[in-house]
């Protein structure tokens, strides 16, 4: 597993865990770390976003990433956070179409994440590619639950989670929102992705080396 590394990962080492998915468009959305030269154009996602859409991202009324997340999002590993963004090339040119942030919790073997999609690439089904990724990715890091919080009256994120087959609960200690969580057991072996072979081959290298002591 990749998981208790809890250290940042070298730029150098981030592409490795890049995945190319195919939208139901055909066209490829590339769902990569975010480095730390990306934090610019990140922010400039954020800021673009609606109101309404980065309200509902953010849990209130920022205008962009608060600094202490940006810092987070630009150092992929540590203290087990990580970040992604979706980019599609329009003409050309690769462009963020959306992003996720998510945090590992050893201790609990769940991840929790928030995701957000460019207004104008919503509805296209990326929601729903990057997610059923998280899956993936959360569970090269040893997870067995993955976890997300949203407004109760978030109807796109709730008929996302309930197509994504999440199951519902109140978020503890928060009437106005509601928790959604799947069990990831079953799915992984379905959705393989970078970040599940890097993992999968390091236990295979550590059970051989133990093997041979
Ligand atoms: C919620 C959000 C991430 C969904 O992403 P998306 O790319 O637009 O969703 P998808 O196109 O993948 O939709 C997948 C499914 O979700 C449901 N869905 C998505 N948007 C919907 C909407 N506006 N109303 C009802 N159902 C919706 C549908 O079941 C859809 O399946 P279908 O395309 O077969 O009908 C996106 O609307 C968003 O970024 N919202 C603002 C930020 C936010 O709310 N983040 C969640 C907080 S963690």
């Amino acid at each position: 597993m990749l998981a208790g590394i809890e250290t940042e990962l070298a730029p150098a080492e981030l592409g490795r865990f890049t995945d190319i998915l195919r939208l139901r468009s055909g066209k490829p959305l590339t769902v990569r770390f975010v480095a730390p030269d990306d934090a610019d154009a990140l922010q400039s996602y954020f800021r673009a976003l609606s109101q309404n859409a980065r309200y509902r991202r953010l849990m209130g009324g920022a205008s962009e990433l608060p600094p202490s997340e940006l810092d987070k999002a630009t150092h992929v590993g540590a203290h087990n956070i990580f970040a992604v963004v979706a980019e599609i090339g329009i003409d050309g040119v690769d462009v963020i179409a959306g992003e996720a942030c998510y945090a590992f919790d050893p201790d609990v073997c769940a991840v929790e994440f928030g995701i957000s999609i460019a207004d104008r690439f919503q509805g296209q089904g990326i929601g729903a590619a990057i997610l059923t990724n998280l899956e993936c990715r959360a569970a090269a890091l040893g997870a067995v639950r993955l976890i997300g919080d949203t407004l109760r009256n978030n109807e796109a994120m709730i008929a996302l989670a309930r197509k994504l087959a999440f199951e519902f609960k109140p978020t503890p200690g928060d009437w106005k929102q509601v928790r959604f969580e799947k069990r990831l057991v079953q799915s992984v072996a379905d959705i393989p992705c970078e970040s599940w072979r890097i993992a999968a081959s390091r236990s295979f290298a550590a059970n051989a080396v133990s093997a041979a002591v």
